[in-house]
């Protein structure tokens, strides 16, 4: 932060207000504050659901949403995704824990449900307002790039997204 070099007094007053708004300096140097979603603690939620694309936070769809995706596995988004039984019980009841109106959502997860886009069809993170707002300024060639191909290939410039981070000084967006 070149321009508050040879400034204390802004400096400290800055570090003030952000500690008392309960972040701290280094938190948004270094992207180590909290992530922005939780995610299951087991490694097999990854491989069951990151092998074709990111792997979704449950923090990204509501408690229904989920059981729409979970219920219909080997139509999903025009690929087959079916697990056994158990597994596909254990990584639902996960989503569920961690849904948008679940305990555990955080008012970002639920501003993000809450101005989607109502649809018949399966439920995509990527119609949210919020979703569009936050992501406003890419063009729309950026993300037909091949190295994207997506909006939901969250992974592509949030280099963290398997962990559940998207902090905003991670972003790289691909050539
Ligand atoms: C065999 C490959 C495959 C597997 C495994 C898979 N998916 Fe998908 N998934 C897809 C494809 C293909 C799409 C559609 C991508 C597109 O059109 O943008 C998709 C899209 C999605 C979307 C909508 C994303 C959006 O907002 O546009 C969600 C949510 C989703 N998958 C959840 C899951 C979950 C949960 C699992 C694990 C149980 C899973 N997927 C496993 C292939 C897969
Ligand atoms: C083409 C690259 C790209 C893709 C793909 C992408 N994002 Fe982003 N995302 C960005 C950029 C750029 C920002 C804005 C960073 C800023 O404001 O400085 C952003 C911002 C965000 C933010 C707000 C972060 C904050 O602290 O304000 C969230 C949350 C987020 N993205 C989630 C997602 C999710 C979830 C997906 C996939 C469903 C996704 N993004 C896909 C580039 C991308």
């Amino acid at each position: 932060m070149e321009w508050l070099r040879g400034r204390p007094y802004l400096t400290l007053w800055i570090a003030l207000a952000l500690t008392l708004l309960g972040i701290t300096v280094s938190q948004i140097d270094s992207g180590e504050g909290p992530a922005h979603f939780d995610m299951p603690p087991d490694p097999s939620f990854v491989k069951a659901c990151g092998r074709c694309h990111t792997p979704f936070a449950p923090g990204l769809l509501t408690v229904g949403e989920w059981n729409r995706v979970m219920d219909t596995l080997q139509d999903h988004y025009g690929d087959d995704a079916s697990l056994d039984g158990p597994s596909r019980l254990g990584i639902l009841r996960w989503l569920e824990e961690g849904a948008a109106d679940g305990p555990e959502a955080t008012r970002l997860m639920q501003r993000i449900a809450e101005t989607r886009v109502k649809t018949q069809d399966l439920p995509r993170i990527t119609i949210s307002r919020l979703f569009r707002y936050q992501h406003q300024e890419i063009p729309a060639h950026v993300w037909t790039r091949k190295s994207i191909g997506r909006m939901s290939h969250c992974g592509a410039c949030h280099i963290r997204a398997e962990t559940g981070r998207y902090d905003r000084d991670e972003v790289k967006i691909p050539r």
